[in-house]
């Protein structure tokens, strides 16, 4: 499917995933609106999308604030002239012990991971619901499919997204608006370098383009073709 002139609002597109995926879509000429709190990122990575040739802009929220997200999602509307498809990716990874993280840690990776999937999609669906069509993609992970150590917040969150998208993808597909549900392996960003979890070395391990590569390809599918659920890996980290 030829993606060029349409919408599409990426949470966390300032850096990391979000911003690779960003770059994907942009260079197949979907206009882009990036979301995040840091502004200085925003600002810059919207010079890079636009130097692209299409349009981009930026809405700065916290997507744990439900108001702030619907506020947030409608300017990214405005702005845009309308929206196609939601790349629901800005997220946090806070790792440790059950016995050692701090139970309001705990919270604010559920609030930030797993609430604001949910603000982000109840904000951008009844755009999508108008308009008769519409691409949600719900950025979870490996840990959402099996929890492990010093994960237990992170992987709760992952899981929740699962079953939270899997249920969107339920009910939405019959206004033709596909929810896929991403489950990557890691992949070499600032969440997991500095998580300690790999050291990116792009020989071996996944790198945000592909990623990118990854999410567009299956956007670009006909629509008649939902990839409901997917999961990516390094060959050989
Ligand atoms: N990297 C991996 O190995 C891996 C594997 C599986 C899944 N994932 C998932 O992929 C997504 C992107 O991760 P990443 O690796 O690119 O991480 P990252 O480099 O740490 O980037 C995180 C992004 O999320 C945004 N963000 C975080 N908290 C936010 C909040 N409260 N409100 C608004 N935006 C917020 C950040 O923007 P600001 O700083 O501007 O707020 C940033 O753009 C996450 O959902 C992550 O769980 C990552």
């Amino acid at each position: 499917m030829d993606l060029k002139g349409k919408n599409a609002i990426v949470t966390g597109g300032g850096r990391g995933l979000g911003k690779a995926v960003a770059l994907a879509l942009a260079n197949e000429g979907v206009n882009i609106a990036i979301t995040g709190r840091n502004e200085a990122n925003l600002k810059e990575t919207v010079e890079e999308i636009k130097n692209i040739g299409v349009n981009a802009v930026y809405s700065v929220f916290s997507v744990d604030d439900e108001s702030a997200v619907q506020a947030g999602i409608e300017s990214a509307v405005e702005q845009l002239g309308g929206v196609d498809i939601l790349i629901n990716n800005a997220g946090i990874g806070d790792f440790g012990s059950i016995e050692e993280m701090p139970s309001e840690t705990w919270e604010q990776v559920i609030k930030t991971n797993l609430f604001g999937v949910y603000y982000a999609a109840k904000a951008v669906y009844p755009f999508l619901k108008a308009k008769g069509q519409g691409d949600i993609v719900n950025v979870s992970s490996t840990a959402g499919l099996k929890g492990g150590g010093n994960m237990s917040a992170y992987a709760a969150s992952k899981a929740a997204v699962v079953s939270l998208s899997q249920s969107m993808m339920a009910e939405w597909r019959k206004q033709n608006i596909r929810v896929i549900t991403l489950t990557p392996s890691t992949i070499a960003s600032d969440m997991s370098i500095q998580g300690g979890l790999t050291d990116g070395n792009p020989e071996t391990v996944l790198q945000p383009e592909d990623f990118a590569e990854w999410v567009r390809d299956i956007l670009k599918m006909n629509r008649r073709a939902l990839i409901a659920n997917g999961s990516i890996f390094s060959t050989n980290p």
